[in-house]
């Protein structure tokens, strides 16, 4: 047990898909996992392991924003020895080109701060995904017939953003959407050597002003955690 995973030691899966909410870690275990077991419940984030197509495999919330997700991710890398995390969630759309529902595979993620600026001080360290997860995740969503987008995000620290100007900026130099927490996902993979991507879907759009109805939510949920199973097997 960790100050905030109530897991014993081998319960959590060396594959780690991560949701930002903890009912969708419950709805996604349910949905496509068999011999689900609950692993985790400290403070109502919810962790559940158990088998998809033969591979073991734990899915597990990390709440919103960066801080949140670093104190899980951390812990699961560190303590229970994770060694591919998946971030599965959803972001706004910053280009025309990418429509609501749509799939981003997030190559980078640009921030303004991150958990680890404490570390790289001056430096701008560039976030990036694993590569062969990158690149199984874009196969298995064009496998899928689903309309993805591989490129840049950018993971803000704020939700209701005060600053047209820096999401502007954004847009200009290309980035897809905007999301609250891969960049300190691929932060900590990268310090411990681990393989980290995020798989997300557009459920609003910056420039459009367009959402996701509710009930659209939960099936291109659905195919956002294939696209992520599926990578992380490749
Ligand atoms: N996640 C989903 N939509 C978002 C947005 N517009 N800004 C930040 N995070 C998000």
């Amino acid at each position: 047990m960790t100050v905030h995973i109530g897991a014993q030691p081998g319960d959590i899966a060396e594959t780690v898909l991560l949701p930002g909410d903890p009912y969708r870690a419950k709805w996604a275990a349910d949905t496509f996992l068999t011999d689900v077991k609950l692993v985790n419940e400290v403070r109502g984030m919810l962790g559940f392991t158990g088998m998809w197509k033969g591979n073991r495999v734990t899915i597990h919330g990390t709440g919103m924003g960066m801080p949140s997700l670093s104190i899980y991710v951390n812990e699961l890398i560190k303590d229970y020895g994770a060694k591919t995390l998946i971030r599965i969630g959803s972001c706004g759309g910053m280009q025309d080109s990418v429509k609501v529902r749509d799939v981003i595979v997030a190559m980078t993620a640009t921030t303004l701060s991150t958990p680890s600026r404490g570390i790289f001080k001056e430096m701008n360290f560039a976030p990036c995904a694993d590569y062969s997860l990158l690149r199984a995740a874009a196969d298995a969503a064009e496998a899928k017939g689903t309309a993805t987008h591989v490129g840049g995000i950018y993971s803000s620290d704020v939700f209701y953003d005060e600053r047209p100007d820096l999401t502007e900026q954004m847009t200009r130099h290309g980035i897809l959407g905007v999301e609250m927490e891969a960049a300190e996902l691929y932060n900590l993979a990268a310090r411990h050597g681990r393989r980290a991507l995020a798989v997300l879907t557009v459920s609003d759009h910056l420039l459009t002003g367009e959402a996701l109805p509710s009930e659209d939510r939960e099936k291109t949920f659905g195919d956002m955690v294939e696209i992520a199973l599926e990578a992380a097997f490749a």
